[in-house]
């Protein structure tokens, strides 16, 4: 790239924001000029960790209007949490149209919105501005998915066919605030939290390198969920402890398992199969990020948890429960792995070169806001099966205005 560095907006300054503030220490032609949090002492933490990982000067902002219409943000990181999705777009829009800003492009977290009505609203005021857009999905950018399906497509696929089967799975204990557990504020359960990424991993997995996504072509989905761990009354005590007593799942439970499997139609007319699990009642070391890719004659395996580095701690070693050694951490002690560089093993570091540097050069980034809805309409479809109890062709009826039951209330009329 020439010229000067992309003045980046963060809007949201919670963990998420945080792991991203990380991953651009290994960015080039970036810098964090800005921040806004509706919380101003979050904001100006997190100005001071990006001045700490020397990502640059950010300065906290006092609304999303001022920060879209100062010349020096090119472009925005959206952060924040989803039930602020809309709401969020709607002033970085409403600022725009109003002639502020230079503005060049917008890239926003996972998932894109609570549902598909949300999620085609955002995706179109940022068309109606013609504003560049990213969707930030890290988990296709992680070195070891990237690595291992480059390999299985030219090595395995391109001698003995293509494969015919993908399986991802995201799993951790539970989120880590109040917001995620409340149906109405997050859009679902683990379904919606999560699902997105492993339905994506499947998808990209499947793909051959080089072609479109549409080169598949989702057909029938079968979805599943349930309340496995949070509704046993011993632990909706634990999470009302843990996160106040607006998390009651004991009257507002949200799934925390979910799987779905997607019939997929390639363009030379083969079926293939990708299966997705998530969930938050999984108990390991800490946050687990699986898949594996299987075709005729090979297989492809990845699993976050063993990880090159471990370390034992004896149980003299009585330390402070943290997560320093991997995400989501679950004990201290023992055998632990230990993941070195999380934002890069997970993929932000990769996604956030790709979305600078497309909207440096004034590109379409690989995955868009129109890639976001496309997954919010398999995360709905697979909500609408597994509440019917039956598979349905893709896209059911209906699907635009769809809401899980979890989160009813929450579509605008
Ligand atoms: N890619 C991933 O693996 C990944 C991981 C975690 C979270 N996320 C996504 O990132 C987003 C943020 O999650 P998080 O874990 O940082 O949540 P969080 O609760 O830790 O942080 C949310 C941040 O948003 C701010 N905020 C509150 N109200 C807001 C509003 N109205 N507008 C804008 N910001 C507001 C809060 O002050 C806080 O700084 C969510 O959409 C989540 O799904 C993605």
């Amino acid at each position: 790239m020439t010229g000067k560095p992309l003045g980046i907006g963060l809007i949201g300054s919670g963990f998420n924001a945080r792991f991203h503030l990380q991953a651009f220490s290994a960015v080039r032609d970036a810098n964090i000029v800005g921040v806004w949090s509706p919380d101003a002492r979050h904001a100006a933490s997190t100005a001071a960790l990006a001045a700490s990982l020397d990502v640059g000067p950010a300065k906290p902002y006092k609304s999303i209007a001022a920060m879209v219409a100062d010349p020096a943000i090119d472009a925005l990181w959206l952060c924040g949490p989803n039930f602020a999705r809309v709401a969020n777009v709607e002033e970085i829009v409403d600022t725009i149209e109003r002639g502020r800003g230079t503005l060049r492009g917008i890239a926003c977290e996972k998932p894109l919105a609570r549902n598909v009505a949300e999620a085609k609203h955002v995706a179109a005021l940022a068309r109606r501005v013609r504003l560049r857009t990213g969707y930030l999905e890290n988990q296709l950018f992680a070195p070891a998915v990237e690595h291992g399906r480059a390999l299985i497509w030219a090595r395995g696929a391109a001698l003995t066919g293509r494969p015919y089967l993908a399986r991802a799975a995201e799993e951790h204990g539970g989120p880590h605030m109040p917001w995620f557990w409340r149906g109405k504020l997050q859009g679902g359960g683990v379904l919606n939290d999560m699902m997105c990424h492993s339905v994506e991993v499947v998808r990209h997995l499947l793909t051959k390198p080089g072609e479109p996504r549409s080169s598949l072509r989702p057909v029938r989905i079968t979805g599943h969920i349930a309340s496995l761990k949070w509704t046993r009354p011993e632990y909706v005590k634990r999470l009302k402890k843990m996160m106040g007593n607006t998390v009651n799942y004991a009257r507002h439970p949200a799934e925390d398992f979910a799987s779905v499997t997607i019939e997929f139609r390639t363009r030379d007319g083969l079926t293939v199969l990708g299966e997705a699990t998530t969930s938050w009642s999984f108990v390991g070391a800490g946050l687990r990020l699986s898949a594996e890719l299987l075709g005729p004659e090979y297989s492809m395996s990845w699993n976050t948890l063993d990880s090159g580095l471990k370390l034992f701690f004896s149980r003299a070693v009585k330390g402070k429960a943290g997560e320093d050694l991997v995400e989501k951490q679950n004990a201290e002690t023992g055998q632990m792995p230990v993941i070195a560089n999380e934002p890069a093993a997970y993929g932000y570091e990769a996604e956030n070169r790709h979305m600078v540097r497309a909207f440096s050069r004034g590109e379409k980034p690989s995955l868009t806001w129109d890639d976001g809805v496309e997954t919010v309409r398999l995360l709905m479809t697979a909500y609408q099966s597994a509440q019917e109890g039956r598979t349905l062709a893709f896209p059911p009826r209906g699907l635009d205005r769809f809401v899980p039951a979890v989160a009813r209330g929450t579509l605008r009329p």
